[in-house]
């Protein structure tokens, strides 16, 4: 692609220069300019028009960390795992290893809105953008008798891409759900290596999603509960020896016995916390907020008592997060439509 774009340029304009009037020469050259730029994978007339690669992935923090802490409820640790993993990453222009997260928790408590977030750092379009990549184990890897298929296929789609875009983002989802021999398919990609057949993978981020470990997680956020201490007093460490325990010796993680924990290939694991009323509230007003209504204080306690909480007696924690809120509010929402239509 140089080349022709260097062929454009230095022959093809002074071969016309002697040839033609400078009127034309012009136009010809103008054309030129306009190739260069249609020809080169970075030019800002392409990239007006289609999605190109952001090819550094340098991660502005200060967005980012703007972006959790007005969007992301509840979640100090794993705002402050996420935001330590992504500063040291993005302030190393020539990190060693792909990043590596693997976030950790109860439904509905954020870890897809976390990576989503993420991703929209890295590619603007997020989840919509040709450089992030979802998969779902249930729906891409279904079948444990296919894992040496999977497997295959999985190298070349993560190889193709990243040959396209170094900083391309994979988020594996259900990790709970995935048979362990398909996620060892990526660790030649995760591992310390300048580069793989050519294609260097270090500028990639990848993400495993999983409800492994979730169960301890919300004993140990209960646990601080009982004793009558802030849930915000709850740190990494507390937590670092459960999720090993989770994840590490848990058959059903998607990790067990796989090399990309032998290697210690994973950089952070992620915890998230169950959600309490006041963050489900949260999650309401956000959402209002989003489709564009002002929020009403009545409809968000509705909402909230409407979620069911464990323990059952004192009711502390969301069963499902805030992941039914949507839905909820969909009734109201209708509800409230309904009840203007009448009075209309
Ligand atoms: N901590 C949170 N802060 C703000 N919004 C949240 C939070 N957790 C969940 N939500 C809202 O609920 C929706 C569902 O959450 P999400 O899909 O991220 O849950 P999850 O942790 O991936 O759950 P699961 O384990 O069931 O897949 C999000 O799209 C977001 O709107
Ligand atoms: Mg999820």
């Amino acid at each position: 692609m140089k080349l022709l774009q260097a062929a454009v340029i230095f022959v093809l304009v002074p071969t016309l220069a002697q040839a033609f009037d400078p009127l034309t020469v012009s136009v010809v050259a103008g054309g030129a300019v306009m190739a260069w730029h249609l020809l080169s994978s970075d030019s800002w007339l392409k990239c007006r028009f289609q999605e190109c690669c952001n090819r550094n992935s340098t991660l502005n923090f200060t967005a980012l960390k703007a972006q959790l802490d007005n969007r992301l409820f509840g979640q100090h640790l794993a705002k402050d795992v996420v935001l330590k993993a992504v500063l040291g990453f993005s302030n190393n222009p020539s990190p060693k290893k792909p990043l590596m997260l693997s976030l950790h928790g109860w439904a509905g408590t954020g870890k897809n809105f976390l990576s989503q977030i993420l991703a929209e750092q890295v590619h603007p379009a997020g989840l919509r953008s040709k450089f992030v990549h979802l998969f779902l184990a249930t729906l891409h890897f279904p079948h444990h008798d296919q894992v040496k298929l999977y497997k295959e296929q999985l190298q070349n789609w993560i190889r193709g891409n990243v040959s396209a875009c170094p900083s391309s983002v994979f988020i594996f989802d259900e990790m709970d759900k995935m048979h362990p021999g398909v996620i060892d398919a990526i660790k030649p990609f995760l591992d310390y290596y300048e580069e793989v057949d050519g294609v260097s993978y270090r500028k990639a981020i990848f993400i495993f999603l999983s409800n492994a470990g979730g169960d301890l997680i919300n004993k140990a956020a209960l646990d601080f509960w009982a004793s009558g201490k802030r849930r915000e007093d709850i740190q990494l460490k507390d937590l670092e020896p459960l999720l090993s325990v989770g994840v590490f010796n848990n058959k059903n993680s998607g990790l067990w016995h796989s090399s990309i924990i032998d290697r210690n290939l994973i950089d952070y694991f992620v915890p998230f916390l169950p959600l309490e009323q006041r963050h489900v509230k949260m999650c309401v007003r956000a959402e209002m907020a989003a489709r564009g209504y002002a929020v009403d204080e009545k409809i968000v306690q509705e909402v909230a008592d409407e979620m069911t909480y464990f323990p059952k007696e004192e009711r502390i924690f969301s069963d499902k997060g805030c992941k039914t809120v949507q839905a909820k509010l969909d009734i109201h929402e209708d509800v409230v439509m309904g009840d203007t239509k009448a009075r209309g």
